[in-house]
């Protein structure tokens, strides 16, 4: 439990930075990270950005894989995860972009990209450390309540809530929202050797109970992690009213 939004902001980071530059990489093994959307992880990676314009930090040796997509969004529309994730960090970092793995959710065959997208995680290696946020409904990527706590990467439709709070992001309208998501499983994100989960605010106060002090249940799909080896979970004090 941190302060605030800046101080789990700079706690990830700075626990991110700590394993990559722990991690020996050699020829034929790279670091592997795993990588959230949100508004959640966009103080952290201004932080690493940071960090590498210091030169504290290089993502040379890193690999990364996106935790979620939505279905049906061009890769260069505003509000894809693609665009996302190369506004806030890839663009400031000297990542290879071929080491760069977001799913495609406008691919011809979506069941075909889920299958690829774990496939090239095991080719990888498995994820070293997984970061990732919660939905105030307690779910981990789009695993939505109710879904398996052995899925896989998969086509999810949204709840009407996730679809509620993100269309603050589409003027405001839950038409413009899409209604589905490819997104990894519960069971891949339980597979990475390390799992970290940035929480901040009173919105996500009842679900960080859930995830912690209540018993493992999908309908609060983040809870799985208490099965987890190596579980961190970093949040602010305005997310630890319920507890
Ligand atoms: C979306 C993403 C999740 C993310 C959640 C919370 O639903 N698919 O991976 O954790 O938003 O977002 P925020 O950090 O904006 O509350």
């Amino acid at each position: 439990i941190t302060k605030d939004y800046s101080t789990v902001s700079e706690w990830g980071a700075k626990y991110i930075k700590k394993r990559i530059n722990d991690f020996k990489p050699s020829a034929d093994r790279l670091f592997i990270l795993g990588l959230p959307t949100g508004s959640t992880p966009i103080g952290t990676y201004k932080k690493l950005v940071e960090f590498v314009q210091a030169k504290e930090l290089s993502f040379k040796y890193v690999v990364t894989f996106n935790m979620d997509e939505y279905v049906g969004l061009p890769k260069d529309h505003p509000e894809s995860y693609h665009s996302f994730m190369w506004k806030h960090l890839f663009k400031h970092i000297d990542i290879d972009p071929n080491n760069v793995h977001i799913l495609n959710g406008s691919a011809p065959d979506l069941i075909a990209e889920c299958e690829q997208y774990e496939q090239a995680i095991r080719d990888h290696g498995g994820i070293d450390l997984f970061v990732g946020g919660i939905g105030p409904d307690g779910h981990i990527a789009f695993n939505e309540p109710g879904s398996s706590l052995a899925s896989r990467t998969r086509i999810k439709s949204l709840a009407q809530d996730t679809i509620a709070a993100n269309a603050r992001f589409f003027n405001n309208d839950i038409n413009q929202v899409p209604k589905c998501a490819l997104t990894v499983g519960v069971g891949t994100v339980m597979d990475a050797r390390e799992v970290m989960v940035l929480i901040s605010g009173a919105s996500k106060a009842i679900a960080l109970h859930m995830a912690i002090e209540a018993g493992m249940n999908h309908m609060w799909t983040v809870s799985a992690l208490q099965n987890h080896p190596k579980f961190l979970c970093i949040c602010d004090e305005d997310a630890t009213l319920e507890l």
